[in-house]
C-alpha cells in the first residue's frame, strides 16, 4: 500500500515538474479537484483525443462527430433523470467536520478485505511455486473464502440499501463495520443524505428573470437531443453513431486521486443508435472494439480487465467498465452501456417532439435503442502517464527516469541537439528543426552535456533525440537515439523524417486494432 502511494506521489510530482499537469489557481493555494494541463499535458491530451476521434469517427463511415454546448435547456436534465437521481450518498464526521461518500467509506473497507485476500494469494504463490493454482486456491482456502464471503455480503447489502434509498441502513452498516473517520479516528457520524452532483448556474441578467441552469454532468445528452437533427441532415441510416468530446462537470464529494476524479473533466462519448432487439450484439461488438483500441497502445494486456455490472442503472439492460491498473489499483477507465430507448423516449415525453426513425427496410418507425461508449479523457491521460513513468536500473549501475509514452501520443516527437554550441552545429540543428516542424512537434536543446540532455528528454517522454556533431558537417549524417532502448544509430539527415514518421504514424498504431 505504502509503495503504491509512493509511486502515485511520484506520478503527481513528475507531472508537475515536467509541465504536464498543474493544480488550478495554484498561486491562490489551488482549487480542490480542478487541474490545468500544462504545455506538455495539453499536447498529450490533444493526441489522445485525436487517437480516439480517428478510431471512432474518421474510420467509421456511419459515425459522425458533433460539438454541442455545455449549457442546455434545464428540462434536459429532468428528462435524463439527473435532477432526481444523479446523487451520491454523503455522510459527515461530527468531530473532524469532514464529508465523505458513504458508499466509498464502505468500499474502502471492502478494499482492505480484498487486500488481505491478495496477501494470502501472494504467500501461497511463494509457498507452492510453479504448482500454484490461483483459481483453486481462491475457491478452496478457508480463510480466503470467509474473507470473500464477508466482502460480498457487505457490498450486496450496501447495493440493495442504496437501491431502496434506505439511507438509514447505509449508516447502520458503517456503524456495524466500525468504520472510523480517517482524520479524527472517531465513529461520530451524521445521518446519510443524498447530494446532487450537478453544478447550478444562472442564465439572464436580472435576478427575477434569471433561469436556473446546470453545467452538463455528461456530454451524452447533447447527442440525444440532437439525434434527429443529425440523422436527417446527415441522412444517417441505422445503425449509426454520434460522437462527441467535451467538458463535463460534477460536484464530486470525494475528490481525490489527482486527475482521476475531478470536478471539471472531459469525456469522449459515442452513442450508437440501433434497431430495438439488436442491442446485445452491438453491446458485445463495442465492448470488443473498445478493448482493442486500448490494447493497440501496447500498455500491457494484463493492465486491463472488464467489470460487468450486476446492479444496473434504471436505463440500462447491460453495462460494463473497462478497468485499468492505475497506481492505486484497478479502477474504471471507460464505461460501455446498453441504454435501451430510455433517453430518447424520455426526451420525447418531456419535449413533446417525436424522436423516431423511419426504417425503410422494416417499413416502420421506432425509437432507436442506444449502445454508449464513454471514456474520461483525463482518466485516459492518467492511465497513459502513470503506466509510462519508469525508474530503470542501467547496466553501468546508474538509474534513469523515463516516460515511455507510446510514441504516437508523445507531446514532443524529437529533440534536436547540437553537440556543442559552436562550429556551426546549432545552425544545422535549427535547419533540421525548420524542416521537421511542419510534420511533428520538435524542440531544440543546447544546454548541458549531451548525456544530461538525453536524460531530460527521457523524463519528458520524447521518443527521439537527434544529435548534430562535427561528422554532420562532413557527411550530412546525425545520430538518432531511441528513448526506450537507448540505442543510437547514424543516419543521413534526409532519413530522419521517415524514421520519426514510421514510429508515430497514427494509422499504423490504429491498424493494430484489426
Ligand atoms: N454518459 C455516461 C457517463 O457519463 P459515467 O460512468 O458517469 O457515465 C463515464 O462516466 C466516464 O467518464 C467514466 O468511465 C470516467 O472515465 C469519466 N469520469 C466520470 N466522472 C469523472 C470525474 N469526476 N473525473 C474524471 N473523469 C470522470
Amino acid at each position: 500500500m505504502a509503495k503504491q502511494e509512493d509511486n502515485f506521489k511520484k506520478v503527481i510530482s513528475h507531472a508537475k515538474e515536467y509541465g504536464y499537469v498543474f493544480q488550478s489557481s495554484e498561486i491562490y493555494d489551488g482549487l480542490s479537484a480542478v487541474y490545468d494541463y500544462a504545455q506538455n499535458g495539453a499536447e498529450l491530451k490533444k493526441n489522445i483525443r485525436e487517437y480516439w476521434w480517428k478510431a471512432m469517427v474518421q474510420i467509421h463511415s456511419n459515425i459522425v462527430g458533433i460539438d454541442a454546448a455545455i449549457l442546455m435547456h434545464p428540462t434536459t436534465w429532468k428528462a435524463s433523470g439527473h435532477v432526481d437521481a444523479f446523487n451520491d450518498p454523503l455522510i459527515d464526521n461530527k468531530d473532524s467536520k469532514k464529508r465523505y461518500r458513504a458508499d466509498v467509506l464502505i468500499e474502502d473497507y471492502v478494499a482492505k478485505i480484498e487486500g488481505k485476500i491478495e496477501k494470502e494469494v501472494q504467500k501461497a504463490a511463494k509457498r507452492f511455486g510453479d504448482t500454484f493454482d490461483k483459481e483453486q486456491f481462491l475457491a478452496t482456502n478457508g480463510r480466503v473464502v470467509d474473507y470473500q464471503k464477508k466482502a460480498d455480503t457487505i457490498l450486496k447489502r450496501m447495493g440493495s440499501s442504496l437501491e431502496k434509498e434506505d439511507l438509514a441502513d447505509v449508516k447502520l452498516l458503517i456503524e456495524e463495520l466500525g468504520i472510523v473517520c480517517p482524520i479524527s479516528g472517531s465513529k461520530n457520524w451524521t445521518d446519510v443524505k443524498q447530494f446532487n452532483l450537478m453544478f447550478g448556474t444562472k442564465l439572464g441578467a436580472s435576478a427575477e428573470s434569471a433561469m436556473d441552469l446546470y453545467l452538463r454532468p455528461e456530454t451524452a445528452q447533447g447527442i440525444f437531443v440532437n439525434f434527429l437533427n443529425v440523422q436527417k441532415t446527415g441522412r444517417m441510416k441505422i445503425p449509426f453513431g454520434i460522437a462527441q468530446v467535451g467538458k463535463a462537470f460534477r460536484n464530486e464529494i470525494v475528490a481525490r486521486q489527482f486527475i482521476f476524479r475531478q470536478r471539471e473533466f472531459e469525456q469522449m462519448e459515442m452513442q450508437f443508435f440501433i434497431r430495438p432487439g439488436t442491442q446485445k450484439e452491438w453491446y458485445e461488438t463495442w465492448k470488443e472494439n473498445r478493448m482493442k483500441w486500448h490494447l493497440s497502445l501496447g500498455m500491457g494486456e494484463e493492465n486491463y480487465r472488464f467489470h460487468d455490472h450486476d446492479k444496473l442503472a434504471h436505463y440500462a439492460d447491460a453495462a460494463a467498465d473497462i478497468e485499468f491498473r492505475f497506481p492505486f489499483g484497478f479502477k474504471e477507465l471507460e464505461g460501455i452501456h446498453s441504454r435501451t430507448d430510455f433517453d430518447l423516449k424520455s426526451h420525447e415525453e418531456y419535449s413533446g417532439k417525436k424522436l423516431q426513425y423511419f426504417d425503410h427496410e422494416m417499413e416502420e418507425s421506432y425509437v432507436p435503442y442506444v449502445v454508449e461508449t464513454s471514456i474520461g479523457l483525463d482518466r485516459m491521460f492518467l492511465a497513459v502517464f502513470s503506466n509510462s513513468l519508469k525508474e530503470e536500473e542501467l547496466e553501468n549501475g546508474t538509474t534513469r527516469t523515463v516516460l515511455k509514452i507510446p510514441a504516437v501520443l508523445a507531446p514532443t516527437k524529437a529533440a534536436v541537439l547540437p553537440l556543442v554550441k559552436k562550429d556551426g552545429l546549432p545552425d544545422i540543428a535549427h535547419q533540421i528543426i525548420a524542416d521537421l516542424k511542419w510534420d511533428f512537434n520538435v524542440i531544440y536543446d543546447e544546454k548541458d552535456a549531451v548525456g544530461r540532455r538525453y536524460r531530460r528528454q527521457d523524463a519528458n517522454g520524447t521518443p527521439f533525440c537527434i544529435t548534430v556533431d562535427h561528422q554532420t558537417i562532413e557527411d550530412q549524417t546525425v545520430t538518432i537515439r531511441h528513448r526506450d532502448s537507448m540505442e543510437q544509430e547514424r543516419v543521413a539527415i534526409n532519413e530522419v523524417k521517415g524514421i520519426i514518421a514510421a514510429a508515430v504514424d497514427m494509422k499504423s498504431w490504429l491498424q493494430k486494432m484489426s
